[in-house]
C-alpha cells in the first residue's frame, strides 16, 4: 500500500514509499481496529521533521510514515473490540505507552521518560498511508455529524488539553472565575483555542501579526471574539485595554511572545505555552520586572504537549458544540485540500509556503 514516508536525519527526504498493508492479528488480545485513512492534517511537526530535525523510523524500517492528525473509517475489528464497528468515523491518539508511572496509568501524555513513541512523529508509522491498524484503546469515535470536520480533532486535542489543565491547575484560587482571555498567534491552534475559550464563555482577545482584513482575523471575529494585529497595537498595550487576562495560551511557535504573555497576565492568572520551539534563539527581557509580577501577582505558567484519549473526548463534545453554536465554522478552517498521497509534494509545497493557508490536509481516500 502507498504511504508518505522520510527518511529521518536526511533532509527533505519526503516521498512515495510502499509499506506492508497492516492487519488486524498484529494486534494482541483480539483488540485491534483496521481504520481506512480519509484524511490527514499536517504541520510544523511535519515540517521539521522532513527538515531531519526531529522524528526517528519504527524499528525494523529505514524510513517514517509521517502524518499525526489522521481522521478515518473502521474497516474491520477484533473479536474483543466492544463500541466501535465497521464504517465508524474514527481518529487515533498520537503517543503510545512508554514506561514511567504516567504510562503505566494510561496519561502517556505526561510521561516523564527521555523517549517519545508518537505515531507519525517518532518511532511508530503514522498516518499518511492507506490502512491502519492500532488497538481499541487509541481508538476515538468521531460522531457522523463531524465527518466534514474530523480531520481537525488532533489539533483540537492539543488545546483541549492546555485548557483543562489550566482549570485544573486553578481549582488552587477556590473561587476562579476567568472573565477574560488571550490567545497569542491566530493559526490553527490559535483559532480553535479562540473557539474553546468562547465556549466556555470567555471574552477572549486573540493576537496575531498579520493586520485586517485578514480571513483568520474574521474567523475570530465571527466567534465574537476581538483579533488584534500586533502591528497595529502592542501587546502590553492591547492588554491594558481589554484585560486583565485571567487565561493566556501562547501558540504562535515563536518563544520571545512567551515573555510578552507573561507582562500580560492578570494577577492569579495562568499562562498555558504548546508552541514546540526547535531553535536556539536568544533575547533579551526585563527579567526583574516580569520575575517581581509573577511573585506579587501569584501567577502560573503551565507546559502543555500532546493529548491523551480524554481530551480526544472532550473535543468531540467541543467540536460538536461548536457546530451548533458557530455552524460552518470549523470547515472554514480546512482552507487547502491536496488530493491523494502521490501529491505529497504538493501538500508540502503548501505546508512550507502557506500563502493564507489554515489547515493543509490530503485527502487520502474520498469517503
Ligand atoms: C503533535 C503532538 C506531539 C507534539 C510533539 C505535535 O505536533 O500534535 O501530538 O506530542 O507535536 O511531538
Ligand atoms: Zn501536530
Amino acid at each position: 500500500m502507498k504511504a508518505i514516508g522520510v527518511f529521518p536525519g536526511k533532509p527533505g527526504s519526503v516521498h512515495l514509499a510502499e509499506a506492508p498493508a497492516p492487519t488486524l492479528d498484529q494486534v494482541p488480545n483480539g483488540r485491534g481496529v483496521l481504520v481506512k485513512v480519509l484524511r490527514v492534517g499536517v504541520d510544523g511537526t511535519d515540517k521539521e521533521i522532513n527538515a531531519a530535525e526531529y522524528g526517528a523510523a519504527p524499528p525494523g524500517f529505514d524510513y517514517l510514515i509521517i502524518g499525526h492528525e489522521g481522521f478515518g473509517q473502521v474497516e474491520a475489528v477484533g473479536p474483543n473490540v466492544t463500541g466501535l464497528a465497521p464504517g465508524d468515523y474514527v481518529v487515533a491518539t498520537v503517543r503510545r505507552p512508554g514506561h514511567s508511572i504516567y504510562d503505566l496509568i494510561g496519561t502517556n501524555d505526561m510521561t516523564t521518560d527521555s523517549t517519545y513513541y508518537e505515531r507519525g512523529i517518532n518511532l511508530r508509522h503514522g498516518y499518511l498511508t492507506e490502512f491502519y491498524v492500532d488497538d481499541a484503546d487509541f481508538i476515538v469515535k468521531v460522531p457522523k455529524g463531524l465527518k466534514d470536520v474530523g480531520v481537525l480533532l488532533e489539533p483540537t486535542t492539543v488545546v483541549e488539553k492546555g485548557i483543562f489543565q489550566a482549570y485544573e491547575i486553578q481549582r488552587r484560587l477556590k473561587v476562579w472565575k476567568p472573565r477574560k482571555a488571550a490567545v497569542m498567534g491566530a493559526g490553527t491552534i490559535g483559532l480553535l483555542a479562540t473557539l474553546v475559550l468562547r465556549l466556555r464563555g470567555l471574552d477572549v482577545t486573540t493576537f496575531g501579526r498579520t493586520a485586517k482584513p485578514y480571513l483568520n482575523a474574521s474567523l475570530v471575529d465571527d466567534l465574537g471574539a476581538r483579533y488584534v494585529s500586533t502591528k497595529d497595537i502592542s501587546v502590553g498595550d492591547a492588554a491594558q485595554q481589554f484585560g486583565p487576562f485571567d487565561l493566556i495560551l501562547e501558540a504562535t511557535g515563536n518563544s520571545g511572545v512567551v515573555f510578552d504573555a507573561m507582562q500580560a497576565l492578570g494577577k492569579n492568572g495562568v499562562l498555558v505555552l504548546t508552541s514546540v520551539t526547535g531553535g536556539e534563539r536568544k533575547i533579551e527581557v526585563p527579567a526583574d520586572k516580569i520575575n517581581l509580577d509573577f511573585v506579587l501577582g501569584n501567577k502560573v505558567m503551565v507546559g502543555s504537549v500532546n493529548a491523551n484519549r480524554e481530551y480526544f473526548e472532550l473535543g468531540v463534545r467541543d467540536m460538536s458544540q461548536a457546530e451548533l453554536e458557530y455552524p460552518g465554522w470549523l470547515g472554514r478552517l480546512l482552507t487547502d485540500p491536496v488530493k491523494g498521497l502521490e501529491n505529497y509534494q504538493e501538500l508540502f509545497r503548501k505546508l512550507t509556503s502557506p500563502n493564507g493557508a489554515i489547515k493543509v490536509y490530503c485527502q487520502v481516500t474520498e469517503s
